[in-house]
């Protein structure tokens, strides 16, 4: 009882405040730092996620000629590999933007495909994750070049789509 005491005048004589009140005043300083440190991404976990993009995040390699089959792959499920999306056939880089296209992500369903159709479409229908632009409208068509556009200046350009591997010569007349 004397300690009680003790402590309760020694903090009507530190802070001024009751005792009642220094108790209510510390339980909504612990709410607030609970409630805002919870807005925040522990140390350990950010270290962790900046630990394995490091992993993941590597310099564009070109990659060639490949096949719309042989893109699909580097959809981001295989953490060897980089994340690739093509516009027009031609193949960019996208492992930087990992939140967008990477598992999980909301346009996830873009990566290790030629996504012209449904950029230009604007459209999530997986029937339009196709490089076939056909029957576009105008309007469609400069969306699209929109697209492009931002793609050319934001990622590296790695490589192009060809319909058939072997056939070399056939390819090169179909790039750009
Ligand atoms: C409710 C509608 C939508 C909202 C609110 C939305 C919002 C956003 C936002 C905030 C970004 C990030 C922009 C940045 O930081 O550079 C983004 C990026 C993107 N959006 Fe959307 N979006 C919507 C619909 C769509 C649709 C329909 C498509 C295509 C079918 C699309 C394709 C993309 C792509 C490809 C990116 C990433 C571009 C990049 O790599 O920098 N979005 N969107």
């Amino acid at each position: 009882m004397e300690l009680y005491t003790t402590v309760t005048d020694a903090i009507t004589y530190y802070t001024g405040l009751s005792p009642a009140a220094f108790f209510t005043i510390s339980a909504m300083m612990v709410l607030v730092y609970k409630f805002v440190s919870g807005m925040f991404v522990a140390a350990d976990d950010y270290m962790a996620v900046k630990r394995e993009q490091q992993f993941t995040l590597r310099e564009p390699v070109q990659i060639g000629s490949i096949t719309e089959d042989e893109l699909r792959p580097y959809d981001g499920s295989d953490p060897n590999k980089p994340l690739l999306m093509a516009i027009k056939g031609k193949i960019y880089d996208v492992s930087r933007s990992r939140m967008f296209y990477g598992p999980g992500g909301p346009y996830a369903l873009f990566a290790g495909r030629d996504a012209s159709r449904a950029l230009a479409l604007m459209s999530f229908e997986p029937s339009d994750l196709t490089g076939n632009i056909d029957g576009l409208s105008a309007s469609e068509l400069e969306v699209l070049e929109d697209w492009e556009a931002k793609f050319e200046e934001k990622y590296v350009k790695v490589g192009q789509l060809v319909s058939e591997r072997t056939s070399v010569v056939e390819d090169e007349t179909k790039v750009d």
